[in-house]
């Protein structure tokens, strides 16, 4: 069952934890953490203790996004915040296999991102014991950014491989989802559809049930 996994980038961050509230309402088991540095993305959003002080109070699953240079410096201390997944860019690894076993050897998921520019083919070899690949859709950064339609390949390539190679890593993609694209996102292999400006622009509640419907998950918030 694909999964919509709401980017708390674009939440409102004096309410934060009542939208939190409100998503675990409607069933959303998945919460993306949007992590940025200044150095490998140009923009800074937050850290540690804000994923430490949402900990204390969802169960869902924090799929933890790292737009940091050399993450490996940090996997210790997002896992100790309550990190469940932690995605790093291949892009910023100086030894991609290094970190991604850090953070399986730290009981976390393990995750590896390319940026739109960056092929399948530089990360065929981690694939192996990756729990997932997400896929950017638009250039690491900035929420509320237009789609580049060519990253959807990646996600074809990427459940090709995975079925000729019996491995089984989710795929996730983020950036750039809307009502009008999301739809046709889903009809692609994809597991997790990363969504911002388009659950918490307007009424979350409103957003979540249209997107849910869209990617065909409308029973999921039955109860
Ligand atoms: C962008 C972040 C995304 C972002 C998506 O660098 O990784 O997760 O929040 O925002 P939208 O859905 O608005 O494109
Ligand atoms: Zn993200």
């Amino acid at each position: 069952m694909k999964q919509l996994a709401p980017s708390i980038l674009s939440a409102d961050f004096n309410c934060l934890g009542r939208q939190l509230k409100q998503l675990e309402e409607l069933n959303i088991s998945h919460l993306h953490i949007d992590v940025m540095d200044g150095m490998f993305v140009p923009s800074i959003s937050f850290g540690m203790p804000v994923i430490a002080s949402l900990r204390k109070s969802s169960k869902m699953f924090f799929d933890v996004h790292l737009m940091v240079q050399e993450p490996i410096r940090y996997i210790q201390q997002f896992c100790d915040a309550g990190a469940d997944g932690l995605t790093v860019h291949a892009e910023a690894c100086e030894d991609l296999k290094a970190t991604v076993e850090k953070i399986r050897e730290l009981g976390a998921k393990a995750a590896v991102s390319i940026c739109p520019s960056t092929p399948v083919d530089a990360i065929r070899s981690i694939l192996p014991i990756v729990d997932m690949v997400l896929v950017m859709c638009v250039e690491p950064g900035f929420g509320g950014q237009k789609l580049i339609p060519h990253t959807l390949q990646k996600v074809d390539e990427l459940a090709e491989w995975r079925q000729e190679n019996g491995l089984s890593y989710t795929i996730e993609v983020d950036g750039g989802v809307n009502k009008e694209n999301v739809q046709d996102i889903a009809s692609h292999a994809v597991d997790i559809i990363v969504a911002g400006t388009a659950v918490f622009s307007g009424d979350i509640v409103d957003n979540v049930k249209d997107l849910q419907e869209r990617i065909g998950m409308e029973g999921e918030n039955a109860s």
